[in-house]
């Protein structure tokens, strides 16, 4: 008995082993500066958008006083264009001395300096996306250690102009690298990205012993479609992602472009809510110097930002697809539930949805639970499993609720 017992934790425990450098328990928050800045390299015209150490040190003050990083969004990632188009005479990666005039090291200084952490970016193959150096096999160690030797905190590895068989061995090879240095980086594999995703071209138990976190799917643009597209890809295939994920070791559907140009605000709160249930990194990329109220309170929502950081770490599923009515469900630790009902219609109709939490498989506590509305902030009162409530959820948008034991006395709002 004992021993089988103790053979059944082994195995569960080999299950989700996942990349021992003792990060991201909980996914990943913070910025990067993809998807609202791309490669605009022009500080002359364009001083405020261009990628350089004044935008990362604007942004790190941000972060600092309005009140990100004390809810945890504490990665700052530079992403692509941002070196020389060489390498120095050392072969080492050097930043563009014009846009990081003071050095990644004093960048990373300066970051540390304000309680947050740096990120930033390298692509495996002959050159990057953007057409700067890239890593090749043979770039591997003396990049890890350039990195380390910065006391960057993050990688994020891009695959542009490689092949299938180099990223076989290079993703593997990176991940031995950093850990080579002895310094903790946060290591982000755009890997199963290039290979469409899904087994068998991609194996998520490999990819969970050497990264923290990968791109799985497209690269998010600023617009609901491509957003509504993620989403339905991620639970077309959630069975074969959500056991992937768990602490240290995420899935990632890309950066929030909540506080950017596409999204209404319904938009907003049904991106931050699916991202939620599937414990997703939450990484924005937009302007935080100009972004609106209603953009920050919802991306500083307390209650989302609980659920998405769960301990448990266990990815939500899309439980029922109704016309345009989702349900996601998410489990938490402590017999806590997330549900998220999202509706994709454009019928400018609220749909009215009813259902009981046992009608959502949450039967387990006979007293009941407490009900939370999320993004209204509204405590709806104390439900037993098998009483029915009604939720309008607005075209394009989303109810979110927190759903608590009712034995539970203290909650998060
Ligand atoms: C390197 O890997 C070993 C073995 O998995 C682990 O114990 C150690 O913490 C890792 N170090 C870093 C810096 O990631
Ligand atoms: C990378 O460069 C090598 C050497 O020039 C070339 O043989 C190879 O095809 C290139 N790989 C890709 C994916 O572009
Ligand atoms: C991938 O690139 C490597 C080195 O450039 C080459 O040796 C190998 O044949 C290529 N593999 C495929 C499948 O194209
Ligand atoms: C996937 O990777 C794991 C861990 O490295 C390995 O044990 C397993 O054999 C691989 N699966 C396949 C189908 O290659």
């Amino acid at each position: 008995m004992h021993l089988l017992f103790v053979g059944i934790v082994l195995a569960l425990s080999s299950l989700v082993s996942s990349l021992d450098n003792g990060l991201v328990r909980t996914p990943p928050m913070g910025w990067m500066t993809w998807e609202r800045y791309r490669c605009d390299i022009d500080c002359e015209d364009d001083p405020e958008n261009c990628i350089g150490e004044d935008l990362i040190k604007r942004i790190a003050d941000k972060m600092v006083d309005s009140g990100w990083r004390d809810l945890g969004y504490v990665y700052i990632s530079i992403d692509d264009c941002w070196t020389l188009k060489a390498r120095d005479s050392s072969g080492r990666l050097q930043p563009d001395p014009k846009r990081f005039p003071s050095g990644i090291k004093a960048l990373a200084d300066y970051v540390h300096a304000r309680g947050l952490k740096l990120g930033i970016y390298a692509d495996l193959g002959n050159y990057t996306c953007g057409g700067y150096p890239g890593t090749t096999l043979d770039n591997i160690k003396i990049d890890a250690e350039t990195f380390a030797k910065w006391e960057v905190d993050m990688l994020k590895f891009d695959g542009c102009y490689s092949n299938s068989s180099e990223k076989a061995i290079g993703y593997p090879k990176m991940s031995a690298a950093l850990n080579a240095t002895g310094r903790p980086i946060l290591y982000s594999c755009s890997w199963p990205a290039y290979e469409g995703g899904l087994p068998p071209k991609v194996n998520y138990s490999l990819l969970g012993e050497i990264c923290n976190m990968w791109r799985n799917y497209d690269d998010i643009q600023d617009s609901w479609e491509s957003v509504l597209n993620i989403i339905e890809w991620f639970a077309e295939n959630q069975d074969n992602l959500q056991p992937a994920a768990g602490p240290g070791r995420w899935n990632d559907p890309d950066m929030l472009i909540v506080g950017d140009f596409g999204l209404s605000y319904e938009q907003s709160k049904s991106q931050l809510a699916i991202w939620a249930i599937l414990a997703a990194p939450l990484i924005m990329s937009n302007d935080l110097m100009t972004i609106s109220e209603d953009s920050k309170e919802l991306l500083q929502n307390r209650l989302m930002i609980y659920i998405n950081q769960d301990p448990l770490g266990k990815q939500g599923k899309r439980i029922a697809k109704v016309g345009c009515l989702e349900v996601w469900l998410r489990e938490l630790a402590d017999e806590q539930y997330a549900v998220a009902v999202l509706n994709t219609g454009t019928d400018g109709l609220p749909k009215r949805f009813t259902t009981s939490l046992a009608e959502l498989s949450i039967t387990k506590c006979t007293f009941g639970y407490k009900l939370y509305n999320v993004f209204d902030k509204e405590y709806l009162g104390t439900f037993k499993p098998e009483t029915a409530f009604q939720l309008p959820v607005n075209p394009s948008g989303v109810v979110m609720l927190f759903v608590r034991p009712a034995a539970l006395a203290y909650h998060p709002l």
